[in-house]
């Protein structure tokens, strides 16, 4: 995504920041349904941000194998390696799915305003955990992710649901290019956050951490919001049966995930890891085909990105979470009168603690549970199969 030369990338992002907030606080304040698959059409159109990745490379493949999904673009950005590496990464999978005929756009070589900060050290050099395949055949296409985005959900509107597995720096260049997308778009379901610790600092999650600003102005933009973060995504550690049951399948798709498997494991343990790899991103992919797998509440979710020690860290005000539980007559009061309160008023601040939001408004249904043995019935079975 490169800003016009008028701007440095921090003005890029301030005006695109508050242009976003205002044209979308009311999205926030008249809370649409959360998203859901369409069920009754036949398919649900869907575009997925992803940074393959070992385990975006493993979502790519069950999406692809999932006839429910029409996936009508895949938008590579920078985040557990370069753009230069998941851009390919993400046209080997669609050739190994047979899918050439899926657009694949690049987006971001950076993230808003920070340099870059990648995974490779999680993901292995080449971001497929050391699994080596063919440079791909199949070229992207010219146009630039945000603008591809923008384009299908105006083609589209209120269809197009936006899966995101990466870090979410294409999704906010396209909320900048075109203030009517959080209008057009029927939802975005989010591998990103988490209430309770971070993976990469103790206070972020990875995809929020590397672009917290681009976060912020997803969380802000009235899109109906669907997070799938560590809290659940903890609890999808890939096993050596999961290699087995996937090495028996015969298909391309089925030996290239137990390719990636058998390398991703292999240098989790180099690391000293005795879990994981976890299958994150195949979570949010799975939330969107079968909800029923997760269990989820509703918070107003928003993004520090101030922090010294904790930029990138997604924070969940409910008026019933932790010990805010009451009777149910004295619950109704409190979420009338709950606000989203800031960090305490330094000297030279105001008087009382900052009002972020003068009142609860919930903006993403956050997945707080999940039952692990479904949701890997269904990876294995549609990666195997
Ligand atoms: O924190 C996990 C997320 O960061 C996943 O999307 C993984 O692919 C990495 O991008
Ligand atoms: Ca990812």
């Amino acid at each position: 995504m490169s800003p016009s030369n008028s701007f440095t990338r921090r003005q890029f992002v301030n005006t695109s920041t508050a242009a976003v907030f205002v044209s979308n606080l009311a999205g926030i304040l008249s809370f649409p349904q959360l998203p859901a698959r369409n069920g009754a059409a036949a398919q649900s159109r869907v575009i997925i941000d992803t940074d393959p990745g070992v385990d975006d490379a493993f979502a790519l493949l069950l999406a692809m194998r999932s006839p429910e999904l029409k996936i009508e673009a895949i938008t590579p950005v920078a985040g557990n390696v370069p753009l230069d590496l998941t851009l390919p990464n993400a046209l080997r999978m669609v050739e190994i799915a047979g899918r050439t005929d899926i657009p694949v756009a690049a987006g971001a070589k950076t993230p808003l305003t920070r340099r870059l900060v990648t995974a490779a050290y999680a993901h292995g050099e080449n971001g497929l955990g050391g699994a080596v395949f063919p440079e791909p055949k199949t070229k992207p296409v010219d146009e630039p992710a945000a603008e591809l985005i923008c384009r299908i959900a105006r083609k589209y509107p209120g269809e197009v649901t936006l899966i995101t597995i990466g870090p979410l720096t294409n999704i906010a260049a396209a909320l900048a290019v075109d203030s009517n997308l959080a209008g057009n778009i029927r939802g975005l379901v989010m591998m990103g956050g988490s209430l309770s610790g971070g993976n990469i600092t103790p206070a972020a999650e990875f995809n929020i951490y590397v672009d917290p600003e681009a976060g912020r102005m997803v969380f802000q933009s009235g899109i109906p919001i669907t997070m799938v973060g560590l809290d659940v995504t903890r609890k999808t550690t890939l096993t050596e049966e999961h290699f087995k049951q996937l090495s028996s399948g015969k298909s391309a798709v089925s030996q290239a995930a137990a390719k990636i498997a058998r390398n991703a494991i292999d240098h989790t343990r180099s690391l000293g890891f005795l879990v994981g790899p976890n299958m994150h991103d195949s979570l949010a992919v799975t939330a969107f085909l079968d909800p029923s797998i997760l269990t989820f509440e509703n918070y107003y979710v928003d993004v520090e990105v101030k922090g010294e020690l904790t930029a990138g860290q997604t924070l969940g005000y409910s008026p019933t979470s932790g010990d805010l539980r009451r009777t149910p007559e004295k619950q109704k009061q409190a979420e009338s009168r709950m606000v989203v309160r800031g960090s305490a008023p330094t000297l030279a601040g105001t008087k009382d603690s900052p009002v972020i939001r003068d009142r609860w408004v919930p903006n993403a249904r956050v997945a707080v549970n999940l039952d692990s043995s479904r949701f890997f019935d269904l990876l294995i079975a549609r990666l195997s199969s």
